[in-house]
């Protein structure tokens, strides 16, 4: 072996001994707080996280994250907002959920939904969007002709508000930190905010829905289009007109750019 390729061989053996601390971390579920700030630069398709279920008792009942990926390496760039969020009291919703509701989806998605906060299906399941609104959001992006995997689905609020209530300010504001870091990691090209709760909270606007729907306005600098919410349109399938317009426009914008 030449001298030169030395420096290269321990490079290797560092990516490869690093990696594979990753993946023991991950099978361990330890927190992956040395990687905060890296952007892992290949693709990586993960179906992220329905958070751990801890139960009352605290102990940790849920099996391994169900993490899919194509690159060889269990990395997601959501993963140290996953850990910095860990096993979240920062409000009083914290103790009443039976599951945090993180987000699911592709990690690198160009386009995310971002709803307004879990209901009973989705406390139930840990994922978003599961529930007979969540059916009609999964027919809307297959008429994108997208599947749920290609897109990214969240929700401002993590946690279930009892009785499916409003999300209340502070709720919002202990919430946000973490939906802003996980749309940051993202980095989509567009973001589709579904309902006047999502809108208002994103937009820092009280606008009505009707009057935001439309066009396009920016969060983060990204291209953000309101729409109608799904379960809106469960009770008023008129307006389903509008957000096929709507959905349309962001088709466009990513159709345009790819
Ligand atoms: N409604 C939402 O806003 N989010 C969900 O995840 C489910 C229903």
């Amino acid at each position: 072996m030449g001298a030169e390729s030395k420096p290269r061989e321990e490079l290797l053996g560092l990516v490869r001994s690093l990696t594979e601390r990753v993946r023991l971390d991950g099978e361990l579920r330890k927190p992956l707080g040395y990687l905060s700030g890296v952007k892992v630069g290949f693709e990586t398709t993960a179906v992220h996280a329905p958070a751990p279920v801890v139960e009352r008792s605290g102990i940790d009942v849920s099996g391994p994250e169900p993490v899919v990926e194509r690159s060889g390496v269990d990395v997601s760039v959501l993963d140290p907002v996953v850990a910095e969020l860990g096993d979240c009291r920062r409000c009083p919703l914290g103790a009443l959920r039976h599951r945090l509701v993180f987000g699911e989806g592709n990690p690198r998605a160009d386009l995310v939904f971002v709803g307004e906060a879990p209901g009973a299906d989705e406390d139930a399941q840990g994922r978003p969007f599961v529930g007979r609104a969540g059916q009609l959001l999964t027919k809307i992006i297959a008429a994108m002709g997208l599947k749920r995997e290609d897109v990214y689905i969240c929700n401002i609020l993590k946690c279930r508000p009892p009785g499916n209530r409003n999300p209340l300010p502070d709720e919002i504001a202990a919430c946000e930190p973490f939906l802003i870091r996980q749309i940051g990691a993202i980095r989509p090209r567009v973001i589709c905010a579904l309902g006047s709760f999502a809108a208002h909270a994103l937009l820092k606007s009280e606008a009505p829905i009707s009057a935001l729907r439309g066009r396009f306005h920016r969060y983060q600098g990204i291209p953000l289009m309101p729409t109608y919410h799904p379960a809106y349109l469960l009770r008023n399938p008129g307006a389903k007109r509008q957000v096929w317009e709507d959905v349309q426009a962001i088709m466009k914008l990513l159709q345009e750019g790819s």
